[in-house]
Formats: C-alpha cells, sequence, structure tokens
C-alpha cells in the first residue's frame, strides 16, 4: 500500500489506474490550457504570513455552507462521467462526502442517476443541472432532484456550448468506450478498472438514458447530448428555473463582477466563482485572481465559493483568506476516485483536511470561520492591471 501524503501521490496512481481516455478527459483544460495551468500556479503566487505565539488548542474547521454544517467549508464538485474513472463512481464519491461532512454534488453527465446516489446514501446532496433544450427533460430532471430530497440546485451557466479539449477529440472519448485497438491496449493495463466495471450494469448516463425522450441506445444518446446543450440560456431562464426548483439556488461559473451583481439580483443563495476548471473559456483568469473583486462587488450580498485550481489545504485557505465562504474540489477527488475508490476520495478529504488544519494553527488562526487577508502575503500586482 503506497503512502499518500498528497493529492498529487493521487493522481499520480490515477494515472496509473484509468484507462487513458478517462485520466485525459479529467486532466485537461480547453485549447493551449493556460487558464487550467493558471488556476493552479496563481494560487502558488500567494504567501502566508508565519506567526507565533498564539494559543493552538481546540482548533475548528466546522462551518456551514448555504446553512449546511460541514466538516469543512468545502463540497465536492459536479464531474461528468465519474462513473467511468472507477465502477459506480458517483456513488462512492457520495458515500466518502457523506462520511466526512462535506457535500457531493451530483453532475446532470453522471453515470448514476439521481436516483441510484439517493438510494446508496442518507445525507441530501446537491444536484447540478445542465439546461436542456428539451423543457420537459429539464422539468423531469428538476421534479426527480426534489424527489430524491437533494438540498441544492448548482445550475451551471458556463457551459451552453462546450470548450474543445484536443485530448477527448484525439482520444475518441465515450461513456462506455468503444472497443478500438488502442483502447484494447490500454485496458490490458488496467485490469482492476475493467473486472469492477464488468460487475456494475451503470455504464452509461443515467440521467439521460431511458428519461430523456428518444434516447434508448449509445447512437441515440451520443447525437442527443450533442443537441441538447441550450445556448438560449440567459438571466430570465434562470429566474425561471429558480423558481420551478424552490429551494436553494447556487449559480455555478459565475467569473465577472457584472454578472456576479446579477447572480446576486436574481436571488442566488451562492456563487461559485469557477471558470469550469480551464475546461470553457481558455484566456480566462483565474479563479482565485477574479476572487477579490468580485467579494468586494458582491459579498456582503450572497455568499461565495470559488473552485478551479484548488489541489490543497493551502489553497483552500488561500481562497477562504481571500473571501470566499467554502470551495469546491474536481479534480482533486477524482484523483483520489481513480487511484483507490471510496477510501481514495476519502484520503483526498483528509489530505486537504490536515493541510488546512496544520496551516491554519501556523498562520496562528485556530478557527476557519476568522479568515482574513490579514494572513496572507499577497503580491501588489497579484489581481493584475488589465485594460
Ligand atoms: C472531468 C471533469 C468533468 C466535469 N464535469 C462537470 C459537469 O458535469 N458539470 C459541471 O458543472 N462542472 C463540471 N466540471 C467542472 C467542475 O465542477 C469544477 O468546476 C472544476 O473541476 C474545478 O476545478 P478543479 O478540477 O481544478 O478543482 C468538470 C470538471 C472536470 C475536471
Amino acid at each position: 500500500m503506497p503512502v499518500i501524503t498528497t493529492i498529487d501521490d493521487l493522481k499520480r496512481l490515477h494515472k496509473r489506474r484509468t484507462p487513458k481516455m478517462f485520466y485525459d478527459y479529467c486532466e485537461s483544460g480547453s485549447w493551449t490550457e493556460q487558464t487550467f495551468r493558471d488556476n493552479e500556479s496563481d494560487f502558488d503566487k500567494i504567501r502566508l504570513r508565519q506567526r507565533i505565539a498564539v494559543d493552538m488548542t481546540n482548533r475548528t474547521t466546522a462551518s456551514k455552507l448555504i446553512g449546511q454544517d460541514v466538516t469543512m467549508p468545502l463540497a465536492l464538485a459536479p464531474v461528468g462521467l465519474t462513473g467511468m474513472q472507477r465502477a459506480d463512481g458517483e456513488i462512492k464519491a457520495a458515500r466518502a462526502a457523506e462520511k466526512f461532512g462535506v457535500p457531493f454534488t451530483l453532475s446532470t453527465m453522471s453515470i448514476c442517476s439521481i436516483e441510484d446516489v439517493a438510494e446508496h446514501t442518507e445525507k441530501p446532496f446537491w444536484f447540478q443541472l445542465y439546461v436542456m433544450r428539451d423543457e420537459e427533460y429539464v422539468d423531469n430532471i428538476i421534479e426527480r432532484a426534489k424527489r430524491a430530497g437533494c438540498s441544492a440546485l448548482v445550475l451551471t451557466l458556463d457551459l451552453q456550448i462546450l470548450g474543445q479539449r484536443h485530448k477527448d477529440l484525439k482520444n475518441g472519448l465515450t461513456a462506455p468506450p468503444k472497443m478500438t485497438p488502442p483502447v484494447i491496449a490500454d485496458l490490458a493495463t488496467k485490469w482492476r478498472w475493467g473486472i469492477e466495471m464488468l460487475q456494475t450494469k451503470r455504464r452509461s448516463f443515467g440521467n439521460i438514458v431511458g428519461h430523456a425522450k428518444g434516447v434508448d441506445n449509445m447512437n441515440s444518446l451520443s447525437s442527443w447530448t450533442a443537441e441538447q446543450f441550450d445556448p438560449r440560456l440567459d438571466w430570465n431562464t434562470v429566474r425561471k428555473l429558480k423558481e420551478k426548483w424552490g429551494g436553494k439556488l447556487i449559480l455555478k461559473g459565475i467569473l465577472d463582477v457584472d454578472d456576479a451583481k446579477m447572480a446576486a439580483e436574481v436571488g442566488a443563495d451562492a456563487i461559485i466563482v469557477s471558470n469550469h476548471g480551464g475546461r470553457q473559456l481558455d484566456g480566462a483568469l483565474s479563479s482565485i485572481r477574479m476572487l477579490p473583486s468580485i467579494v468586494q462587488a458582491v459579498g456582503d450580498k450572497v455568499e461565495i465559493h470559488l473552485d478551479s485550481g484548488i489541489r490543497s489545504g493551502q489553497d483552500m485557505l488561500k481562497a477562504l483568506a481571500m473571501g470566499a465562504k467554502g470551495v469546491m474540489i474536481g479534480r482533486a477527488y477524482i484523483h483520489g476516485l481513480g487511484a483507490m475508490g471510496e477510501a481514495g476520495v476519502t484520503k483526498a478529504l483528509e489530505v486537504i483536511h490536515r493541510e488546512l488544519d496544520i496551516t491554519m494553527a501556523l498562520c496562528g488562526r485556530r478557527d476557519v470561520n476568522t479568515f482574513d487577508r490579514d494572513m496572507l502575503l499577497v503580491p501588489e500586482d497579484f489581481e493584475g492591471r488589465w485594460a
């Protein structure tokens, strides 16, 4: 059993144990991947203030996200095809999150369905919605999420059209994979993945197949998804969906002050400052750089979460100290899942939690809810002067 001390350790195992097509799907950004790289490297530019002679006993990372108690202010981000990284991946990740005491978000494009995840968990999870052209499908999936007891709707607003990721096109990404000679050769070295996949029935898009009109096989599924993301999605649609849902609403993919103001105006409970992990608009600024101006503009009106680039508890601490109330992680937990299944997701959460706890102590803080900019050393030009 390898000794795991960082998310990078899990990433290496993920690469070794998962078919190339799915590892690449996770570990890529759009076009030149500049934004994907910036998301991580911009965290490194921020340094920490070492403080001493502060009583470090009775530390706590417990907090609340949209009013829900959490062990630390972090949620698992919605990740499509999670059940292809490891058999029944969404159920495994949701169970790990539940046991750890943080929210899990199920993607519309998941392999396990809303009902599958609800059946295998006890606490409510969050459901992420992509708005599709087929209104009946959207109404129906909102009802399914309500019936499953989901405690928040995470509406993703930065993917009306798919950013191009070269690796997915070159690998011919599909779920399940098409058995071409290179895929067969790759699978021969990923036997554990294959055996587990053969033991589950969940190998296609569980929220779509059997629920969307005319989608009952792989061919109809791929043409349906290609046509379905609704490019007309606008703030009016957001208002209508808010009404239909009627519960806590989190708007995901906000990266601009004007959009953050609109999100606050429509009455979102929280926003996620995010560039989709660098998978959509390549050339956009990193989330952590955009955070301060968004906090300044709407921090008193709406709860602010951040994702994109978080690979450690130190990154998490920096985001919180810069004004986010919580963070989401995507790849960090997918690396855990691909490496070691449910235990790997738990490991990813433990690694981040430990890093957060020790770092806050060495920064002279005992309570995650008291973080502020005073803990950090931020270069004067960090946000940049962009005209
Ligand atoms: C493989 C992969 C699939 C994703 N699928 C979705 C999705 O289905 N819905 C969504 O809103 N975001 C999706 N995202 C974006 C994540 O929710 C999140 O914004 C991003 O992963 C955060 O960046 P990080 O991976 O650097 O933590 C996906 C991200 C990855 C890496």
